[in-house]
């Protein structure tokens, strides 16, 4: 099933096949406790918000949401607990026909909250988190997967020194694909997994992960908390510690959002603002899911066509001086596939803004 917002936006394409590898995303799952204000609320006063409302969140959660809304096979893993509040959030994947079943459930743990307040009248989202237990996913947890199901693996940037030995076992899996295919001297079916990075909130340290990431979403809170003050200056500042073929994206409100791509050529597109602003909540995770959703289209489709694929890799080869032996893990990604992907995903977060939630993603 592909939904109809990516019809109207993008126009047809094929359906997922039937087993087709799945999107891991790796992070958060928390509830979100959203109150609908008028204004943003003086400190220190009593009044009434105009709606409220709870709901999952949590960034690789709504990843996760949004990709299933897009038809695209996902999985969410973080861990998750047996109390009430966590039960719900369980049983709204299963609704949303997202795959937890790796997440480890701890008792007693308790499950992360975030009161959030809207206001109708900036369309600001003010987020006050909460989380008892930081209980994260650790590498033997991670080890327990069979990579052979994934052709994506996102990590939210948390727990870093954990995620590092993570993305190390990516790693070292996709070498024993192209040892397997130097030993077998043919292609082979499984594709090496991509990883992506969300680099989000404000750590310096989480720039330690930027040298695992095939692809790296640099939020606007993390750019500000470096000074930086505008989303050509966060690529340019951020690519100093990415690794040679990385492709990064800044996404930026109302700025719309820019990538750098591997050769280091500047790709942007313009924000599309709704008639009214709603809920900014998640727009970052719309975005990013939006870009992961297509951009592992690209490279599905680029595989599943192997003439064409030989013909898009010398293009690229050419587009970013790439010599052959220095294919990268984003080989399917051109200057075209980046621009219909960022405008894509600007579309797709302009429209989520307009609306309460995501469930109107259909
Ligand atoms: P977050 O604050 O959740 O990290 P961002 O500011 O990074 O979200 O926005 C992600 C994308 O959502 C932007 O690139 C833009 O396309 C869209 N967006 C967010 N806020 C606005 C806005 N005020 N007007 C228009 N588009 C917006
Ligand atoms: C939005 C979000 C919320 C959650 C908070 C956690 O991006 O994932 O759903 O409460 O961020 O930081």
């Amino acid at each position: 099933m592909i939904s109809g917002f990516y019809e109207r936006i993008v126009g047809t394409s094929p359906p997922p096949e039937p087993n087709e590898p799945k999107i891991l995303c790796v992070g958060l799952s928390c509830l979100d406790i959203v109150q609908i204000c008028k204004n943003y609320p003086k400190e220190d006063t009593d009044q009434r918000c105009i709606d409220l409302r709870y709901q999952r969140g949590g960034n690789a959660s709504n990843n996760c949401t949004v990709l299933s809304k897009l038809g695209q096979p996902c999985e969410f893993l973080g861990v998750l607990s047996n109390e009430q509040f966590s039960q719900f959030l369980q049983d709204d994947m299963r609704s949303h026909k997202i795959d937890f079943s790796h997440c480890p459930i701890i008792e007693d743990i308790g499950c992360p909250k975030s009161v959030v307040l809207l206001s109708l009248s900036t369309g600001s989202r003010t987020i006050i988190h909460h989380n008892q237990s930081n209980a994260e996913i650790k590498l033997q947890d991670f080890e327990k997967l069979n990579l052979e199901d994934y052709s994506w693996i996102h990590f939210e940037g948390r727990n870093i020194s954990e995620v590092i030995l993570m993305m190390q076992h990516i790693e070292a899996y996709n070498k024993s694909l192209t040892q397997k295919e130097i030993e077998d001297s043919k292609e082979c079916i499984q594709q090496p997994i991509t990883i992506s990075v969300e680099i989000e909130k404000m750590k310096v340290e989480l720039l330690d992960l930027l040298p695992y990431a095939d692809i790296a979403f640099v939020s606007k809170d993390f750019a500000k908390s470096r000074g930086y003050t505008n989303m050509s200056e966060t690529l340019k500042c951020v690519s100093k510690d990415a690794k040679t073929g990385v492709t990064i994206f800044s996404a930026w409100a109302d700025r719309g959002a820019m990538a750098r791509a591997p050769d280091g050529t500047i790709i942007q597109s313009p924000a599309y603002p709704p008639r009214k602003i709603v809920d900014t909540l998640g727009a970052g995770d719309t975005f990013n899911s939006a870009i992961l959703y297509y951009l592992n289209r690209a490279k599905l489709n680029s595989k599943r066509n192997s003439e064409d694929t030989q013909l898009h890799v010398n293009d690229i080869q050419q587009n970013y001086n790439i010599e052959s032996s220095e294919k990268s893990q984003t080989h399917f990604i051109n200057r075209l596939v980046l621009q219909e992907a960022i405008s894509f995903a600007c579309k797709l977060a302009g429209a989520k803004i307009g609306m309460q939630g995501f469930d109107g993603l259909n």
